[in-house]
């Protein structure tokens, strides 16, 4: 096998890769990332020759023409990421996701390449906090709120089209949040374990009334490699651990784990349009392919992944610093 992997030196994108070459030793593997402040070649480096890093951007159609002529199957992952971020920058967000998706597929489409389309629950929306019966499904409209969460569900859009109309063999997954090793310390765990270890205060926005449905990224990535290997061409499928959390109970839960006390935190500023709750309904997958998630006691994989930032400082300390100015000049 040739993969083809975009955004490998992101957080769920280098989990992936790390976990393709150790089981799949014979394989090309080629990851594509223009190592924005999101990726890092450090996190690759353990793999050594096993994994070629092509520092470029997706939007860079002779650069993934030529990379898509070389690959049996592209796994795309790159994105800019962070909901924040789109707030105060939507324009990297459009480039990225809509036209860095476009470009990608124009590729596969001349060469005939299999792909498979990283999304997000994100592109549904919110759900109410008050009906823990409705959940996102395949079939659930699209009703994206954030400029990230529109520039994603614009590229499942292009993908769609692109496999009715031009017969491109894609598929596509939307998974919930993620946590684990390598995630970026401007998100919600990482960011609060590493104030915690720098001696700074854990920070929630608003009353941390607001759901998320968790998932190890070691299960997401699972069932990209079950959709890869059995994905039915032109299906969405749901990745989702049936872990819905408050932010104010994960917090809890990590400060516990930390040896701190429940209210050793700040309450900040709250995201402007924060989406109340996701959950996803993930029973699809489960059946048509016999995934499930592995990693299903919370406290303890979230137990792991603080033992993960303690031991591998060295990976996210020189980041920090000026991700916190950021919140802070944002009053986070
Ligand atoms: P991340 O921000 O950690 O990594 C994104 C990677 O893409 C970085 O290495 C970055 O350098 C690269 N990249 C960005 N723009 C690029 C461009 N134009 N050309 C080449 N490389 C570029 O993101 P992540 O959390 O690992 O997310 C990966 C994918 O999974 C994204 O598509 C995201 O929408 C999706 N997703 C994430 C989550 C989550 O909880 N993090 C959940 C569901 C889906
Ligand atoms: O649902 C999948 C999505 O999950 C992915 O598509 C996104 O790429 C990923 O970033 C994530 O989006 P969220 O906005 O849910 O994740 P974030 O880590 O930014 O925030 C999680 C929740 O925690 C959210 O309700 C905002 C809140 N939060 C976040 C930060 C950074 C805080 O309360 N305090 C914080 O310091």
């Amino acid at each position: 096998m040739r993969l083809l992997v975009t955004g490998g030196a992101g957080f769920i994108g280098a989990n992936f890769t790390h976990s393709w070459a150790n089981e799949n030793p014979g394989d090309q593997i080629t990851v594509v990332d223009s190592l924005t402040y999101a990726g890092s070649a450090d996190t690759l480096a353990p793999l050594g020759e096993a994994v070629e890093l092509v520092v470029g951007d997706i939007t860079d159609a002779a650069l993934v023409d030529e990379l898509v002529a070389g690959a049996d199957a592209v796994v795309h992952f790159a994105a800019e990421t962070h909901v924040d971020n789109s707030l105060t920058g939507p324009s990297a967000f459009v480039q990225s996701n809509l036209v860095g998706t476009f470009t990608i597929l124009e590729a596969v489409r001349r060469h005939g390449t299999r792909l498979h389309h990283i999304s997000t629950d994100e592109v549904y929306g919110d759900l109410p906090l008050d009906a823990p019966d409705i959940r996102f499904t395949a079939d659930t409209p699209y009703n994206p709120s954030s400029p990230y969460s529109a520039t994603k569900a614009g590229s499942d859009m292009l993908v769609r089209a692109w496999v009715r109309s031009f017969r491109v063999a894609a598929t596509l997954s939307n998974c919930s949040n993620n946590f684990g090793p390598y995630q970026h310390v401007e998100k919600f765990i990482p960011r609060q374990i590493t104030n915690l270890l720098t001696g700074r205060r854990a920070k929630l926005y608003g009353a941390g009334a607001n759901v998320r449905d968790w998932i190890h990224v070691e299960d997401h990535n699972a069932a990209v490699r079950a959709i890869l290997a059995g994905g039915r061409i032109g299906q969405t499928y749901l990745i989702g651990a049936d872990c819905e959390r408050s932010n104010l109970a994960v917090l809890q839960t990590l400060l516990e784990i930390m040896g701190h006390d429940p209210d050793d935190f700040d309450h900040v500023a709250d995201r402007a349009g924060h989406d109340l709750r996701y959950a996803i309904d993930s029973s699809a997958l489960r059946e048509e392919l016999g995934w499930a998630p592995a990693h299903t006691d919370f406290p303890a994989a979230l137990a792991a992944t603080v033992d993960w930032y303690r031991a591998n400082e060295a990976w996210w300390a020189p980041l920090k610093d000026a991700v916190e100015a950021g919140y802070t000049e944002r009053g986070q």
